[in-house]
This record gives structure tokens, sequence and C-alpha cells, in this order.
């Protein structure tokens, strides 16, 4: 009997993969940009915030982000140019990639109008008409209209180096031939990700894939667990032996699916709009927590062999962090002091929603007594700080040195300016910097001074100070303090030394690095100096042209005065200039 039901549910379980696998949408993705054709008589863009408005646009800024290239002010905008606007990729109902617009409707609307101008063409007549119950002629003169947007997510069969799409609606203008010149991709993949397409045609939409903030293609998050490529691996001739495991993937994912849709239900934070809203939509903007997991303590303690001297990874100002095997991911654990108080909650679960290729992921909590663990996403290849001390460590190469310091300034650069709320980091420092097998490194622990502060840790008044060495003698903790800390950051990363050191006799002074470096450049002819100061593992394999550059950069990030420090932005600017400067 037993084993008969469990063949059954075996088959059942097959059937399901396949039902599937049949390309319908599992779930969305951040992040996805619309081409918005500036329509003649469109004055200026201050609306489309409020025309576009979703978590992931809430100023014009977000769209300025977007289009560096095109020079937009807030108030002038070429007609018959396009904009690429942010908007987020939701999977609607398991049937399609699209997200739902609130659209307040204006006196004379109708859904011709907005279709063709307001949403210029990114969505039609007929979908207007199949996702509001009013019928053309009896549009209300208030009120609010769904407007569905199409999206896409990327195609792990096609490319992983695409991951952020544009969901562009074809113009009389528009060829293939245009579009591949435009984006500088080739035809053939184009129409790959447009299989079927004509791109001559006029109108309907194509998907092409789209530049990040920093102008740059975003590649797939790399996956973990069941994905598309493992699904298209699973072909009609693959063994019994092949399904089995398949199913069995399948019964954990479903499992975890079913455990995260429950939780997204209950989190729904309310993030506060920032700019004045008198006569917009309401003040709030709802962000669905839909990846962060509260775990038991019970399946911690087991992931850790609970909590064993030899799961034990490292020791943070925080409190202690573990390796952990939870649920067939690899993942690691911090143990700290906290209080589960409201605002605490809540500033975990805005947390868990912020996500970034050079941030470290929380993926979930557990509260427990008056410890907090938090899970995080487990990075392979240490961090930081062994990579440029610890002898045992590969020299680091001059090129990823400086590809390091992007990737690092990217994800501060995220906190800073994308997020909501924004978020200083505070403890900028090599061994909050983790690197992967790839050698991309990742922000850890942003946000916890924050958290820790609502959870009224006592740990708070100990680590709210920062790392001495890292923070300038006036501080004003504000983004200009994270500047600083990655100034010195970046002098470690061309010197490797520390960022206090005690240089002469015993007993004498402590240093700061910044202070060995602006001594350096006070000489009169400071190449030699500086030269000097070069991490010797290089062995000369770097231009002075680059090393200057960057001293020059993290000078600047180091200035006393918060106000002559860059932002993070552009410090990334100049860091991509460098490092396409050494190819
Ligand atoms: N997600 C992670 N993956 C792998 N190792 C980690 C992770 N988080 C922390 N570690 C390791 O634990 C050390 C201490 O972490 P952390 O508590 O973040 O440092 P601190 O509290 O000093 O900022 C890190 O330097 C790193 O080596
Ligand atoms: C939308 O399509 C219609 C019909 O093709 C066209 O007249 C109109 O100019 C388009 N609107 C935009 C903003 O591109
Ligand atoms: C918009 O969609 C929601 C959810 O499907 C529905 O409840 C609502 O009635 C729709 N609004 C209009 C105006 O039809
Ligand atoms: C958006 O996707 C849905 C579902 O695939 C489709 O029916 C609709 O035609 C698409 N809309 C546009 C404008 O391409
Ligand atoms: C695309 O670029 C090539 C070379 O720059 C040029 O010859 C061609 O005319 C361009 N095509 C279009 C449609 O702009």
């Amino acid at each position: 009997m037993v084993p008969r039901f469990g063949f059954l549910l075996l088959f059942l379980l097959i059937f399901s993969l396949f039902l599937n696998s049949e390309s319908k949408c599992k779930k969305g993705c951040e992040l996805a940009l619309a081409s918005y054709y500036i329509w003649p008589g469109l004055l200026d863009i201050t609306n489309l915030p409020q025309i576009m408005n979703s978590p992931v646009l809430q100023t014009i800024q977000d769209i300025i982000s977007y289009n560096k290239d095109q020079l937009l002010s807030e108030n002038y905008v070429e007609t018959e140019a396009r904009v690429k606007v942010p908007f987020p990729c939701d999977c609607i109902d398991g049937e399609f990639l699209g997200y739902v617009f609130e659209y307040q409707i204006q006196k004379g609307d109708t859904y011709t109008l907005i279709a063709n101008q307001n949403y210029a063409n990114l969505t039609t007549v007929s979908m207007l008409e199949s996702v509001n119950r009013y019928s053309p002629e009896n549009i209300p003169e208030s009120g609010k209209l769904n407007v569905t947007v199409n999206c896409s997510c990327g195609d792990i069969k096609i490319s992983k180096e695409y991951g952020l799409f544009v969901t562009y609606p074809l113009r009389a203008e528009d060829s293939l031939d245009s579009i591949a010149n435009m984006t500088g991709l080739h035809q053939e993949l184009l129409q790959r990700y447009n299989p079927g397409v004509d791109f001559n045609k006029g109108s309907g939409l194509v998907y092409i894939p789209g530049k990040d903030q920093n102008g740059v293609f975003t590649p797939l998050p790399r996956s973990k667990g069941l994905n598309g490529g493992a699904v298209a691996g699973i072909s009609a001739g693959a063994v019994a032996g092949l399904l089995l495991l398949a199913a069995f993937l399948y019964v954990v994912y479903y499992h975890r699916k079913e455990k995260e849709k429950l939780l997204s239900e209950e989190l729904v934070v309310y993030s506060a709009q920032t700019g004045n809203d008198s006569n917009g939509p309401p003040a709030a903007a709802s962000i669905t927590v839909e990846k962060s997991v509260e775990f038991s303590y019970e399946e911690l303690a087991l992931a850790t062999h609970n909590f064993s001297m030899a799961n034990k990874i490292g020791e943070g100002g925080f409190g202690a962090v573990y390796y952990a095997e939870l649920r067939g991911e690899k993942a690691a654990v911090k143990k700290m002091k906290s209080e589960d108080t409201k605002e605490f909650l809540a500033e975990l679960k805005v947390l868990a929603n912020v996500h970034h290729l050079n941030l470290v992921r929380l993926i979930g909590y557990c509260v427990k007594k008056h410890f907090l663990f938090l899970v995080y996403e487990y990075i392979d290849n240490g961090n930081l700080n062994e990579h440029l001390r610890d002898p045992g460590r590969e020299p680091l190469p001059w090129s990823m040195r400086v590809r390091i310091a992007l990737d690092s300034a990217r994800g501060l650069e995220y906190i800073h300016e994308h997020t909501v709320p924004a978020y200083v980091h505070r403890d900028i420092k090599p061994a909050n910097i983790l690197i992967d097998r790839d050698f991309h490194a990742k922000v850890a622990d942003f946000g916890l001074t924050k958290l820790i502060e609502v959870g009224r840790s006592s740990y708070l008044s100990e680590h709210l100070a920062g790392t001495f060495g890292y923070i300038p003698l006036q501080n004003d903790w504000s983004f200009k303090t994270d500047v600083y800390a990655f100034g010195v950051v970046l002098y470690e990363l061309i010197s490797a030394k520390e960022a206090v050191l005690s240089v002469g006799e015993a007993g004498s002074e402590a240093k700061t690095l910044v202070s060995l470096f602006e001594e350096a450049l006070k000489q009169p002819n400071p190449e030699k100096r500086l030269l000097k100061l070069v991490d010797p593992r290089l062995e000369g394999e770097y231009t002075f042209d680059s090393i200057y550059k960057m001293v020059q950069l993290a000078k600047a990030c180091t200035e006393e005065k918060p106000a002559r420090r860059p932002s993070m932005r552009s410090v990334v600017v100049s860091l991509m200039t460098i490092l396409s400067s050494i190819g």
C-alpha cells in the first residue's frame, strides 16, 4: 500500500514538474525597464514617476539614473526620444511576466489615450479592457485603473550575460538593424530573445537586454537550486534516476515556495514615499517581502551542528558567524544579541528586500529569546582582508584589486542612493568586503547598525562608533562617512597595509594609513615615495598612472571636510574609468 501510494505521488510530481516547466513563469525579477517614448505634447517628465509609480520608482532621480547618457534634466526633455523607466517585473498569476500599475484616472481619459499616450504603447487597449471592469464607454471620471505592462527577466538558455530587459514598444522607424546598432548587440541575439517577432512591423513589444545605472549589461543572478537550465537538462530521454532526483528536488523547492508565499502575505512593508504627494496617489507604496524566510531555531542549530566551533567561520564586531547548510544551500549565520521590538522586525523586513549583485543577501532570520540569527547567502572565497594580508593566499593582481574596488563601490552606491530608506553602512573595511569564487566583491553587514539600533542591543554603544582608522576625525555619520572609509580601503588595496600602523620605535604614536599617503603626496616629487608604498607583492605588475589615479581618488575620499569628498556615484564612475584604462 505504502509503496503504491509512493509511486502515485512520484508520478504526480513528475507530471506537475513537466507542467510547470512549460514556459509559464515561476517568479519575476526585481527590475525591468520600460522604454517610454516621449510623445510630442508631453512637455516634461515630471509626471512620469506618478504614471509609472512602483516600489522602484519614487522620484525623478530614479529615472535620471538610468538615462545618464541623455542628460535629462527634471523639467526638460527632448520629445521624440525614449527614456528608460525602471519598474518591477512580477510573475502574474503564474501565467506571464508583467507589472500592474495603478493609474489615476483623469477627466476625459479613454483606453486608447491611456495606451497610446500616457503609457506610450507599453500596454494595449485590449489589455486594458481585459484587466479593468469598466467597459470603454463607462470609464469613470476619477478613481483608478489597472495598467499591465509586460516584461522579461532573461533566459538562461539564451545567455546568462543578460538579466535586465527593456520592454520596448516598436515604432515605425525601428528595425532589427537599428536596434542592434543602438544597443551594440547582435541581431541574432535580439531575434532569439524575441522568437518569431518582426522588428519592422512598427508596433507591438520586444524585449531587449538593458544596462544598469552604471551603464553595463546586468547578468542573470547566479542561479541556485532548480532553475531553467536544470529543467532543460531533464529532457524526455532522461533516465528514471534523474526523474526521481528531480521529483525530490521539486518537493524541496515546492515546499520552500509555499513557505515563502505564506510569509510574503504576512510581510507587507510600507515605505514612506519621498517628496510631496498633495495630489498624487496615497503616500505609501507597498513592497512585498518575498524572499525573506523565518527559520526556526532548531533548524539553524541542526544546520550548524549546534553552533559548533568547527562551523564557526568568523567573529565580527556584532557576533560570531557560522557556516550552515540550510535547505540544500550554503549559508552564513550570524548570531548576535538583540531584542525583537516591532521597529526591529519592520527594519529586518526592509533589509531583506534589498537586493544587489554587490551586496551580501539576507536570506532570512530567526529570533530566539534575546538572540537574533541573521541568515546570509554564503560567500565562498573569504574576505578582502585575508586576500590582502594572508600569506597563504595568492596576491591579488592589480586589475582585480580595481575590479574589487568597483564592485564594492557599486554596492555602497546602491544603499546610498537607491534603497528606501537609504543606508549609511558605518563599518566599511576589508573584513566586510567578501569575495566570491569569480573574485567579485560583495559588501556585507549593511543596515546592521540600524538593525542593532532599533533592537536596542547592548552591543549598540560599543559598535556604533565604527572602526578606528576608518572614520574621519570630525565625523558626522553621513553618507560621506562611508566614502571616507572606502578611501581607506582604496589605500589598502594599493599598499596592503593596515588602516592603522605603528611606525618607528616601540611606543611611538599609532599612525593612520591616510596620513602616510598624505605625507608622501606632500613631497615635491611624490612618485618615488608613492612607489615605496605600493604592495611589493604586486611585483611591479601595474602602471604608475593607474596607481596614481587610485591614490588621487582615495585622497579625495578621505578629505577631512565631508562636502569635499565625492559621492559614491562619482567614485563608481572614476573607478570605471581607471579599470577601462588598464583593460
Ligand atoms: N555571508 C558570509 N559568507 C561567508 N563568510 C562570511 C559571511 N559573513 C561573514 N563571514 C565571515 O565572517 C567574518 C566576520 O563577519 P562579520 O561579522 O560580518 O564582521 P564584522 O562584524 O567585523 O563586520 C567575515 O570577515 C567573513 O570572513
Ligand atoms: C502608439 O501607437 C500609435 C499607433 O501606432 C501611434 O500613433 C502613437 O504615436 C504611439 N505612441 C507613442 C507614444 O509612441
Ligand atoms: C484591478 O485589478 C484588481 C485585481 O485583479 C481588481 O480587483 C480590480 O477590480 C481592478 N480594477 C478595475 C478598475 O477593474
Ligand atoms: C503581454 O503578455 C500577455 C500574456 O503573454 C499577452 O497576451 C499580451 O498580448 C502581451 N501584451 C503585449 C502588449 O505584447
Ligand atoms: C548601423 O551601423 C552601420 C555602421 O555604423 C551603418 O552603416 C548602418 O547604416 C547603421 N544602420 C542603421 C539602420 O542605422
